[in-house]
């Protein structure tokens, strides 16, 4: 979501729909420092022409230490190189003109690419004692955990750059090793009950693998088992896990079991699904008020909205306005998703360019950054810097 700061109501009306998708005009410097503590999804403000310029650089200098991943741009009735050089030391990420609607809005969308690289650098940096872990999640069935969990894990194992393994703790119905035709020798149940603490030796044991750079972990094959597998043993096998791999991914249930707690507590990343319907979307606004209640931070939610183009009489914009949260993947609906099931093959890897592959791996891409993709973003971050280098005047200070 993007703040704008900007008192003079008509301009603002103006300004607003430049920006570029979900903005909220905020009126006073108060009032924006109350929106930015109530919203971690805040990821842009922009600063009207006519705040004062003391302001509006104390203000970026403020969230570059407290909130870095948070971008800050300056728009000014006129831009010269004094401007341009106290705002970029002080952290704004760009200084644009307010003649060209044009240029703002291409600032707006540069830096909500870097906002979204940096999330994803700082979620792995946090989680780099090991790799990252990402739990897909709905309270209400059916709605594609299993869809999403086996084609991210598929997609971010693709080109070999890291090493993933997708652990399915919907223990009673688990049907990963169905919708990956995989024949498992061992599930997690193997891993209960041993007398020695769980380990990599114990781990490798119990993996089936899917391909050169993605594993699994299925669930047992009898139902009843769940009850004998203690959350504990999601805890220490989430711990090895994140030693072996450079992404573990969760399918779960559509319930808060106490395994699904436990993937919760020990992940980077929270994927929560839902589809157009009410049911759906009232069970996903539960899931969001319970962890807030629980205190798991909301700044590891991403919300999915799968068959978001369902013609059925709610849209994307009313599930955002019911929730008051962005969504951060909008997937098609599309009867080849049951197809590429039934054949036991993710659709990512059977057809990357069908626009369901193509939502998943554009989600991936950000939420999982390489390097080569973050640079990028940070490099159209550095214009403003360079174009300063080259001695820019005011007529090229955009
Ligand atoms: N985008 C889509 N378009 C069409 N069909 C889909 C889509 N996503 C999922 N489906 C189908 O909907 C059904 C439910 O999907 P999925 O199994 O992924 O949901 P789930 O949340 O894992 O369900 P459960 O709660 O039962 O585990 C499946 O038959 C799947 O093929
Ligand atoms: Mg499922």
């Amino acid at each position: 979501m993007t703040l704008l700061l900007e008192g003079d109501g008509q301009l603002a009306a103006l300004l607003g729909p430049a920006l570029g998708g979900d903005v909220v005009i905020v009126e006073a410097v108060a009032q924006l420092y109350r929106r930015l503590n109530d919203d971690l999804n805040v990821d842009l403000v922009v600063v009207g022409p006519d705040v004062d310029l003391t302001v509006a650089l104390a203000f970026a200098a403020g969230q570059r230490v407290a909130r870095p991943v948070l971008g800050v741009i300056l728009l000014r009735r006129r831009v010269n190189t004094s401007v341009l050089t106290q705002s970029l030391r002080s952290g704004v990420r760009e200084v644009v003109s307010i003649d060209d609607l044009a240029a703002v809005r291409e600032a707006c969308s540069r830096s909500r690419d870097v906002s979204r690289s940096l999330r994803g650098v700082v979620l792995e940096g946090k989680a780099h004692e090991g790799g990252m872990v990402v739990t897909v999640f709905s309270a209400k069935g059916g709605c594609g955990k299993t869809t999403m969990s086996t084609n991210l894990a598929a997609t971010a194992a693709t080109g070999g750059t890291r090493r993933v393994c997708l652990l399915d703790l919907d223990l009673a119905f688990g049907d990963v090793a169905i919708a990956l035709q995989l024949f498992p020798a061992r599930t997690i149940a193997d891993a209960v009950g041993l007398n020695s603490q769980l380990d990599e030796s114990i781990v490798r044991s119990i993996v089936t693998p899917h391909s050169p750079n993605l594993d699994t972990i299925v669930a047992p094959v009898e139902p009843g088992t769940a009850e004998s597998i203690p959350a504990s043993v999601v805890s220490d096998l989430l711990r090895v896990l994140r030693s072996m791999y450079d992404l573990v991914v969760i399918d779960t249930p559509p319930a808060f079991t106490d395994h699904v707690l436990a993937a919760f507590d020990n992940s980077d990343l929270y994927v929560l699904m839902a589809t157009l319907d009410v049911p759906a979307v009232k069970n996903l606004k539960l899931t969001l008020e319970t962890l807030t209640l629980l205190g798991y931070p909301r700044d590891k939610w991403r919300i999915a909205l799968n068959r978001a183009d369902s013609k059925v009489g709610l849209s994307p914009a009313d599930v955002e306005k019911t929730l008051k949260a962005q969504i951060a993947v909008q997937i098609p609906s599309s009867r080849d998703v049951s197809a590429s099931v039934n054949r036991g093959v993710p659709l990512v890897l059977d057809d990357p360019n069908h626009p369901v592959s193509v939502a998943i791996r554009d989600f991936a891409k950000v939420e999982f950054p390489v390097h080569a993709e973050l640079a990028s973003a940070l490099r159209k971050d550095r214009r403003g810097f360079s174009m300063l280098r080259r001695g820019g005047t005011d007529s090229d200070a955009r």
